[in-house]
């Protein structure tokens, strides 16, 4: 793989108006999404439902890339096309979760390390032989009572940039992912010191780890009030003090920025990124954008249910969300679109 591509993959997943689908929940997290909608976590009907999601109509005109999970990747639609075809076909990049959890970190209770560094140029090589142009690693970083701790940071940190310097050398593009959970009661103050703390971290170790940062995406949280903080910061300054931490942290060099959801609801995280791009246009250096896990699917799964007859629907429940949050990555969303 030469370094051209993975400058022209990375340029394409952050392509103006396009955004990555985040449908990579492992077997456990879609056995909670399926529990909310009464549907059985069988093989088939995780197979089903991705199938449902890919074959959305003009799925590429706002998705630039889907992250998969190993299950999904070697999977095929109804008609037996394998996955990896029907959504390079759509135009849509196949992109892989790479990384094997977060587990307890020794001597920090509460915190998390995520693991899965041990075989993974072995696993890469395999992901780009079934077709993967780009991978994900998601670390978590918790606020607390005395979290997070700088052991934390520090291990989340090296492992990404491993983990990065590992893709690259692959061939693929690494999505580089610091989540700060917006669980627990703290206020936009803390979760702006803490994301800093974060990003500075990150950049310095995928420093250390010589990874291209050309040929990288990062997937942050935005700075945001914790879900039981009784004071919610307003969308325009979760947007003002999101891009003022990224700016102070992000490299320009970095291809772009693709923010997860976190658990905001769907229309609240559109409504974030419109803001970002609209009172900041012209200033960034990077495009921002999105990758969204649930914020894309919540509707589209609400309208499936498990069953065939509501996939038209399901699948325009997916097109819409992604239609409003493709305008939010140019700034040109509003939320009287949602009711077309
Ligand atoms: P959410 O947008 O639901 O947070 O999921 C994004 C993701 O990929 C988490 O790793």
């Amino acid at each position: 793989m030469s370094s051209h591509n993975l400058a022209a993959i990375a340029k394409a997943m952050v392509a103006p108006g396009k955004g990555i689908l985040a449908a990579d929940e492992s077997t456990g997290t879609i056995g909670k999404r399926f529990d909310s909608i009464n549907v059985e976590n069988t093989e088939e009907n995780r197979r089903a439902y991705r199938d449902m999601l890919f074959a959305t109509r003009g799925i590429g005109e706002h998705i630039s890339g889907v992250i998969l999970y190993d299950e999904t990747l070697r999977q095929k639609a109804a008609n037996g096309t394998p996955f990896v075809d029907v959504l390079n076909k759509a135009g849509v990049l196949p992109g892989i979760k790479v990384d094997a959890g977060a587990k307890p970190l020794a001597f920090c209770p509460g915190e998390t390390i995520t693991e899965g560094l041990d075989n993974l140029p072995k696993r890469c090589a395999e992901y780009v032989k079934l077709g993967a142009k780009f991978a994900k690693w998601r670390a978590v970083i918790d606020i607390g009572r005395d979290m997070p701790s700088s052991t934390c940071i520090a291990a989340n940190a090296h492992a990404l940039a491993r983990y990065a310097a590992i893709c690259q050398e692959a061939g693929l593009v690494p999505i580089v992912e610091p989540e700060v959970l917006m669980d627990g009661d703290h206020d936009i103050n803390r979760c702006e010191e803490v994301t800093e703390w974060t990003l500075n971290a990150v950049y310095d170790a995928l420093y250390m780890n010589r990874v291209v940062l050309e040929h990288t995406v990062l997937k942050p949280s935005m700075v945001i009030s914790g879900k039981k903080c009784a004071k919610q910061a307003p969308v325009d300054e979760v947007a003002a003090r999101t891009v003022r931490v990224l700016k102070r942290t992000v490299p320009a060099a970095a291809a772009g920025i693709a923010f997860l959801s976190g658990g905001q609801s769907d229309e609240v995280a559109t409504a974030h990124l419109h803001s970002m791009n609209a009172q900041f246009k012209g200033e960034l250096p990077w495009p921002l954008s999105f990758s969204y896990g649930r914020a894309l699917q919540q509707a589209s799964l609400k309208a499936w249910k498990g069953h065939r007859a509501n996939v038209p629907a399901a699948q325009a429940a997916l097109a819409h969300r992604a239609r409003m949050n493709g305008l939010a990555a140019l700034g040109r969303y509003s939320a009287t679109f949602e009711n077309k």
